[in-house]
Parts: C-alpha cells; structure tokens; sequence
C-alpha cells in the first residue's frame, strides 16, 4: 500500500459526491447551487484558477458566473457589483479571485462579501467563528488538507501538529482546524529559529512557506505524517516545500506536489458552495 495520499484521487471522489448532492438538491429545492466569482484583470494564473474553478462548478452540475472586471474598475465600483451578488436570491456563492489591483483595498473586498455567501471562508466572521469552534465556512485549503488527513484514518487527537506558515489563507486556519480535531499545535514562520528540533517532535507537519524543499529528512520524526502545500516552480517543474524524494520513506503518510493539496482545493471549494446555498436557501 502507498503511503502517499493522492488529492488527485480524494478530490475525485468529493467532487463526485457533490455532483449526487446537487441532483438531491435540485430534486428538493427546484435549482442547483450558483457560485459567482469575479475576476479584475486578466492576469493568466488568476485567469486559469477562475477557469479551474468555473468547470468544476459546471462538471459538479452547479450553475457558475463568471463575472470580468476591467483592471481600472474603481473600489466603489467593485463593492457596488458585490452588494448586488448579496442582494441576488440566485446567487448562493461569491467568490474575488485574489489578488486585486493594488489601487483596491483587499481587505474592503473580503468584508463587503455577505459572509453567508464566503465560499472562501475569508470573512472575519468566518475567521471568527472558526476561532470560537463555531459553525463557519472554512477556507478551502486547510477544509481539505483535514479531509487528507481524515482519509488517513489516524486518529489526530494529542497529536502533535507542526504548521510552518502564517498565512491567513493556509497557515494560521489549519492551524486552527487542527486544533478542533484535539491536535496540540505549533505554528512556526519566517523567525522561528529552533524549526529542525520542533520539526523531528512532530507527529503531523503541515508546510505551507513557499520555499522549494525546505523541509528535507533530517527534520522529520519516523512515521510522521507530511502534508505539502508548497507550489514552487523550479524551471519548468512544480515543486512543493518538501523534499519529497528523500522525506517520503521515512514518513507514514505524505501527500505529492502537484496531485496532493492543490486538486483538494477546487472539491473543497464545491463543498463550500453547497453549504453556502444552504444557509441561503434555509435562511429566506
Ligand atoms: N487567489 C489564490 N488563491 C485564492 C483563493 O483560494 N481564493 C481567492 N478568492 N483568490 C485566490
């Protein structure tokens, strides 16, 4: 058996589950789920997410918008088009592909979004609630990095879970997650300066820096469960944050750069938008 967990695989499956959970939902409620998302520019990466994105919706049988901004639009502008998506009983999921031009507050953009339409779960009141162990939307990433780490089917509680990153979109919500399944968490970033010694102590390590290989196997405690959300582009070869190669027989389970964390993402984003169309459709 394979100690490497395939997003690839995993993120099929969801993404067939959801497919028969939008057939149940438009037997029950006469419509499928409807993720807007709005995309500033045209910049190609942010391009091929939004792209990614619109064709799982469409695969899953859900209904999706994409909606094209010029690059100059104003901030009032692009806060005015949200408030009309929350304003839109057909709309059940918003979604701005980050980043925005730089003369837009990202900040104002992520507050106008209804945060019972957040399928991003970037709101500070999903942050909130996800702090507190309320009932959130969670962000997308660390969501399925948990359903990883579910399918491994060790049990997390008392574990110890190293998570390398801050960010808000990965570092510091997995961070939290994992603290909700009993985890007992470290989160360690750019000025943490004993990482190799709280590395080899953990038994769950979640790298999300964005530094090629910089997690290597002299870090790593035998039997440790390794997940990567590094996406380094070394020449033409994606890479993640771990040196996969060297780490992987000594860990119990690791997931791949790429097919590992990234196709969790888009499933995960799915899941969202069926929980947003929920509280939408339940909430009038
Ligand atoms: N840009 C890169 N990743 C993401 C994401 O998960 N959500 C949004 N809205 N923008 C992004």
């Amino acid at each position: 058996m394979s100690n490497v967990i395939s997003g690839k695989e995993l993120s099929k499956e969801i993404r067939k589950n959801v497919k028969k959970r939008v057939e149940e939902l438009k037997n029950e409620y006469g419509k499928s789920p409807h993720l807007a998302v709005i995309l500033v520019g045209d910049d190609p990466a942010s391009l091929s997410y939004v792209t990614a994105k619109e064709r799982a919706c469409l695969r899953a049988g859900m209904k999706s918008t994409l909606i094209r901004k010029e690059i100059s639009i104003t901030e009032t502008e692009l806060l005015q088009e949200i408030e009309k998506l929350n304003n839109d009983n057909g709309v059940h999921g918003i979604l701005v592909q980050l980043p925005v031009p730089k003369h837009i507050n990202t900040n104002k953009v992520i507050d106008a979004i209804d945060y019972r339409k957040d399928v991003d779960g970037f709101h500070p009141l999903n942050i909130a609630y996800l702090h507190m162990g309320r009932k959130a939307i969670y962000p997308a990433t660390p969501k399925g990095i948990m359903t990883m780490l579910a399918s491994t089917k060790v049990d997390i509680e008392g574990k110890s879970a190293l998570v390398i990153g801050r960010s808000n979109i990965v570092g510091k919500p997995v961070a939290m997650l994992l603290l909700k399944e009993n985890a007992t968490v470290t989160i360690a970033h750019s000025r943490t300066r004993n990482l190799k010694e709280l590395a080899l102590q953990s038994d769950i390590i979640v790298a999300a820096v964005g530094r090629p290989n910089m997690v290597t196997e002299d870090m790593v405690k035998p039997g440790a469960i390794i997940i990567d959300v590094g996406v380094n582009r070394v020449g033409d070869k994606l890479v993640g944050d771990v040196d996969f190669d060297n780490v992987k027989d000594k860990a119990a389970f690791i997931t791949p750069v790429p097919g590992g964390v990234g196709p969790m993402t888009i499933a995960t984003l799915l899941e969202n938008t069926i929980e947003t169309f929920l509280v939408c459709e339940n909430d009038k």
